[in-house]
């Protein structure tokens, strides 16, 4: 029998989710179905609900679900606590069993698929909303040299910073910082986990951050060159690299999780990537 899983969002059109996880089903050779669901605004709860008693097994979960899903759990996974957010659950009887993908996402895109590792790097965050938070604890596990977090409200940063020094016991130094503060600091690999690409905005992010053997890395995916990959090329950094095997990284993660397998990714990331340059 075919097994059903859904993404859930609203607005949900533009999810890539279904077209990764089919493809991913066909090189499996899992039997499963995914289709997109969207839910209204107040009324995850009772479409998740009517999705469950209609057999279905799993989801992923996008925004602007990803903290009500993260009440809906009964199970929650350290990634997902962390990150205070769930992005992708497993449905078992009562039990809704919830993780976050996508830092573990990130940092496999990063590590594998780059080729570059996070270890004994300097690295650089923008941001300190959910993005960040799901992405702190996998890049710290990959035991970088240092890790900054900056932000434009400097206490959101601060507060991150010392979450995620409780969580390691302070093996990698962290801190949280305001961007008049970077000075001419600079970094091996700087993550955009901003929301503000999404509007065609920039951080006010001084260009020198860019060490000469820099990756830039956009968490955003699809959108090209965006302001912040610009400053990077511009800078001279030498990598660029936004989401998209972000995106399918994660769902590979989450794949592996619903069925026992994972599925390679290359032909889902050549499949989606929209070039930079
Ligand atoms: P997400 O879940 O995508 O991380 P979020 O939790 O709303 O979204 O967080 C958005 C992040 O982008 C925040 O760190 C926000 O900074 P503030 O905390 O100071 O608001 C940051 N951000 C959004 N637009 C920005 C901009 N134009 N310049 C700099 N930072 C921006």
């Amino acid at each position: 029998m075919t097994d059903r899983y859904a993404v859930i969002g609203n607005p949900i059109e533009q999810s890539k989710s279904p077209l990764i996880h089919t493809a991913f089903a066909q090189v499996t050779g899992q039997d499963i179905g995914y289709t997109k669901l969207l839910a209204p605004l107040g009324g995850f709860a009772q479409t998740v609900d009517a999705f469950r008693a209609a057999g279905g097994r799993g989801m992923n979960v996008t925004a602007p679900f990803k903290l009500d899903a993260f009440d809906y759990a009964t199970d929650l996974a350290p990634s997902a606590r962390m990150a205070g957010a769930v992005n992708a659950m497993k449905f078992d009887g009562d039990k809704v069993y919830a993780e976050n993908f996508d830092g573990i996402g990130l940092v496999r895109d990063v590590v594998h698929n780059l080729g570059c590792p996070l270890q004994g790097q300097r690295v650089l965050i923008l941001g300190a909303g959910g993005a960040t938070r799901g992405a702190l604890l996998p890049i710290l596990a990959q035991g970088p040299a240092e890790v900054v977090i900056v932000n434009r409200t400097v206490t959101k940063a601060q507060e991150l910073a010392n979450l995620a020094l409780e969580h390691q016991s302070g093996a990698v130094p962290v801190r949280g910082v305001g961007y008049g503060d970077i000075g001419q600091q600079n970094f091996d690999v700087v993550f955009n986990a901003t929301s503000a690409s999404m509007s065609s905005e920039l951080p006010p992010l001084p260009d020198s951050v860019f060490d000469a053997g820099c990756l830039a890395y956009e968490l955003a995916y699809g959108k090209g060159l965006t302001p912040f990959l610009k400053l990077a090329l511009a800078a001279n950094a030498h990598r660029l690299a936004d989401g998209v095997g972000m995106l399918a990284e994660q769902a590979a993660e989450a794949f592996q999780w619903w069925r026992g397998v994972r599925p390679d990714t290359a032909a889902v990331i050549q499949k989606l990537t929209v070039p930079l340059v």
